[in-house]
């Protein structure tokens, strides 16, 4: 029996010269009477296939002719070293089986005029058109996007395998809660049994809970903004890496956002550089950001520089996307801003007691523009200063009476970050939209498909 093989393998010349069988789906098609050739593709790559009526016979060689883009397929034959093909290597076909057919009236609808979209000002907005999302579920297997989708794997393979390196538990915190943590204008409501429940924006409040059991613990998972700010960079849906450590100090927590993330950077260049260089990315972009420290910068510094730049931006102000562009557009690496005013950050934010107008915080923001990936610090830890906080913001203290509760026993100085992992994919692949990186983005706009 012949050997089914990757087509991966194929093309890294594995089997020269071999019978071998490729099972995938068909990306183009082309030929004459005599004579088809067959772009096959499976999950690890693409070969040009060709079938010659003479040798394979009449009912093999109308197999192929009707073998339309997308059809699944399997093929037999003979792998040949090719110069002139793309991966120089092809397929001599001996044996032709159509799996999974295509209807020649319902062609697969995304063609490459579909995929060459560009926006109101000439850019190209890769699978952002209402057509192509609204085809997403097909949209999935173009190869741009596919390789995302093994961009976006690797980058939460590296995540795991950072904080269990670091000796973090994987720790789960429920979806439906009972009160925000990233404050009310982004909670998105769920009627739950004649009462109101709410989708979680972190995993955070949960996590500090087990903080006295587990001391280091991190999670993947979703969080949900009712976010409706059209950009770059904003889902309703996104997943979200969180830790959260006893005894650290904001510092202490930093060092672990810049581990991460530059774990991230190292492993996609380790795993996925053909990838990476696929669609155009900067190897050396992503290897600077996977070599060298990240500077801090405290808040102040940050305003003053925008505020030097000419952008409307005062004290006490949240640097929000537009602003956060601005300044990133000309760092070299990402750079932690430390040091929020109080007055700009929930409840659970520390006061730094040097200067009580100040948080012991910190966002990480990405270089070329893309602005905040992670959100952290330390945490309000004692219960007086947290009841205190709470009513400073008017926040009823009934939703989070157990966190409050945890500080009755045994509180300690501790904290964490959550890094939005889309955005960070976003980033190191350069997209030029969140929507790029993830397989079916939810926004203010869309639920479907
Ligand atoms: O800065 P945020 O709101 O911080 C928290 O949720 C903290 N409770 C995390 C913690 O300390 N455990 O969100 C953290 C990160 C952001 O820096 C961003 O990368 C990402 O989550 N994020 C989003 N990503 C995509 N779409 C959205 N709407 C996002 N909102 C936040
Ligand atoms: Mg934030």
């Amino acid at each position: 029996m012949t050997k089914t093989v990757w087509i991966g393998d194929v093309q890294d010349g594995l089997h020269d010269g071999q019978t071998v069988e490729l099972k995938g789906w068909v990306k183009r098609t082309r030929g004459s009477n005599k004579m088809r050739f067959i772009v096959l593709r499976d999950s690890t790559g693409d070969i040009q296939c060709v079938g010659k009526k003479d040798t394979i016979g009449e009912p093999a060689f109308e197999a192929l002719k009707e073998a339309l883009i997308e059809s699944s397929v399997i093929l037999n034959g003979t792998v040949n070293v090719d110069e002139r093909s793309p991966g120089g290597h092809e397929l001599v076909v001996e044996t032709v089986e159509i799996v999974g057919p295509v209807d020649p009236e319902r062609p697969f609808p995304i063609n490459k005029e579909a995929l060459d979209v560009v926006d109101e000002d000439g850019e190209p907005m890769p699978g952002g058109s209402e057509f192509l999302l609204n085809h997403r579920h097909l949209y999935l297997r173009t190869s741009r996007m596919t390789t995302m989708l093994k961009l976006r794997s690797s980058a939460f393979g590296a995540i795991h395998n950072y904080f269990r390196n670091e000796d973090f538990i994987e720790y789960q915190a429920p979806n439906f809660v009972a009160g925000a943590v990233e404050g009310g204008s982004t909670l998105f409501e769920v009627p739950y049994f004649g009462e109101t429940a709410y989708l979680t924006q972190s995993w955070q409040l949960y996590a500090e809970a087990a903080m006295p059991a587990l001391e280091r613990l991190y999670t993947i998972a979703p969080s949900f903004r009712a976010e409706e700010s059209r950009t770059r960079r904003h889902l309703t849906e996104f997943w979200h890496a969180e830790m959260e450590m006893a005894w650290a100090s904001n510092d202490e927590i930093m060092a672990h956002g810049e581990g991460v993330v530059r774990h991230i950077a190292r492993t996609l260049l380790d795993e996925r550089e053909a990838e990476l260089a696929s669609i155009d990315r900067d190897l050396d972009l992503v290897a600077r950001y996977a070599d060298n420290p990240y500077p801090r910068m405290r808040y102040d510094e940050a305003v003053e520089t925008l505020q030097g730049m000419g952008v409307d931006v005062k004290w006490g102000d949240d640097l929000d996307y537009s602003k956060e562009k601005v300044l990133t557009q000309d760092f070299d690496v990402p750079h932690f801003l430390t040091h929020y005013p109080k007055i700009a950050k929930p409840f659970y934010h520390r006061v730094d007691t040097e200067d009580e107008k100040y948080v012991l915080c910190h966002d990480l923001l990405a270089p070329e523009g893309y602005g905040e990936i992670i959100g952290g610090g330390e945490r309000t830890w004692s219960e007086e200063e947290i009841l205190r906080r709470l009513d400073e913001e008017g926040t009823p203290h009934e939703p989070y009476q157990f966190y409050i509760d945890t500080r009755a026993y045994g509180g300690v100085p501790h904290g964490g970050f959550g890094l939005g992992v889309d955005r960070v994919v976003s980033w190191l692949s350069g997209a030029s939209h969140i929507r790029e990186v993830i397989p079916f983005p939810r926004t203010s706009r869309r639920v479907t498909p």
